[in-house]
């Protein structure tokens, strides 16, 4: 299949094309790659069967790995959801359009082939124009995952999408880089207290201002040590994580020192001493401070945006550079933080190293 890929401009005219193309394919049963603010999704029409077939192929994913459905106005709720409770309503003013996902009882009209057979659906309102314009414009709920290959760094940029999935899928829409650059916050609204199955860039503190205490699933807490199953099906697996080997380290404050730094060096010093190819995944401050075949800084560690951003392509880079061990600075669990290093041990497999 050949896969097309459609810039949007500052023209109003083609770009009202690229919406009419993209709505047909999906209305059609095809898939559309599409910027969020969050990370690229995969989108496929939600209540068709055969197109979320197409995308759990097309990303080689697991099929008990439930979709999420991206809608453009909260009416959609009414159509997709049963008994919806008050705190979706309540934080669906607050924070949508955004990057929270919200998991309710699902109606009899979502198919249990993208629930992975749950009696749940996980939904969202993206807050970025190209998605909304493409949800409105094609008339459908589209389902998308991160638009990455199964196990991958999610993508944050159109050429990520284009590496992992050309000729698999129909069309890319290229909207540029993404801005928050890690996935949307799920929280489980299908029980009586809500929980935080996966976090993101909405902490627990900010829905906890708006629907009081709210909980974060044990098995997040323990990161990957420990033996808690997570509730998000998704999140079991090994994930964003690069070809290369990744080890965390970190000392006790939390905070990258000296003593961190020079362990560092001596890894990727002992690992290019055995013929590796090395890199450090460093921050503005430290990045020069090391030495390895590849050293790049993911952002300023005062600005958890900076980092998110940029976390996932600076993982690919390495893919790009053929490294075979790759060791990263730690980051305080504070606020995005939690979300920054839920997917930066994801992606090391749990390999933490402390000093
Ligand atoms: O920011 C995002 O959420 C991006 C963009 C594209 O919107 N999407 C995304 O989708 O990250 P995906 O498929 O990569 O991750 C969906 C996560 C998985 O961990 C899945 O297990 C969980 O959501 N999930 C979906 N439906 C669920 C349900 N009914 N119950 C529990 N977890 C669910
Ligand atoms: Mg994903």
């Amino acid at each position: 299949m050949e896969t097309i890929v459609e810039r949007i401009t500052k023209d109003e005219e083609s770009n009202s094309e690229i919406y009419e193309k993209a709505g047909r394919i999906l209305r059609n049963g095809g898939l559309v790659a599409f910027p969020t603010e969050t990370v690229y999704g995969l989108g496929g029409n939600a209540l068709d069967t055969m197109a979320s077939g197409k995308i759990y192929a097309a990303k080689g994913r697991p099929s008990d790995n439930p979709l999420i459905v991206h809608i453009a106005d909260e009416q959609a709720l009414e159509d997709l959801c049963e008994n919806i409770p008050d705190n979706a309503r309540k934080l669906a003013k607050v924070f949508w359009p955004g990057p929270l996902t919200m998991i309710m009882n699902k109606k009899s009209c979502v198919p249990e082939s993208i629930t992975g057979g749950l009696n749940t659906v996980a939904i969202r309102m993206p807050n970025h124009p190209v998605a909304l314009e493409l949800i409105r414009k094609s008339g459908i709920y589209i389902a998308a995952p991160s638009a990455n290959t199964s196990g991958r760094p999610s993508p944050t940029r159109a050429e990520h999408v284009y590496q992992d999935l050309n000729g698999k899928i129909d069309m890319i829409i290229d909207g540029g880089s993404v801005e928050i650059g890690i996935e949307s916050t799920i929280v489980d609204l299908s029980e009586e207290h809500p929980v935080i199955l996966r976090p993101g860039y909405i902490t627990k503190e900010m829905l906890e201002e708006v629907v009081g205490s709210v909980e974060i699933d044990k098995a997040i807490i323990g990161q990957m040590n420990s033996n808690a199953v997570p509730k998000a099906p998704g999140m079991k697996y090994k994930h964003y994580a690069p070809k290369g080997e990744l080890f965390v380290v970190e000392n006790e404050t939390l905070n990258t020192d000296e003593k961190v730094i020079d362990k560092i060096n001596q890894l990727a010093a002992e690992m290019k001493q055995k013929g590796y190819k090395t890199g450090i995944l460093a921050t503005d401050a430290t990045v020069d401070k090391y030495k390895a075949d590849i050293v790049i800084s993911v952002g300023n560690r005062e600005d958890e945006i900076s980092v998110s951003s940029q976390l996932f392509a600076s993982l690919r880079r390495f893919d790009d550079e053929g490294v075979d061990y790759i060791y990263s600075e730690g980051f305080s669990t504070e606020n995005v933080g939690m979300a920054i290093m839920n997917r930066l041990m994801k992606a090391a497999g749990g390999k933490l190293i402390k000093v």
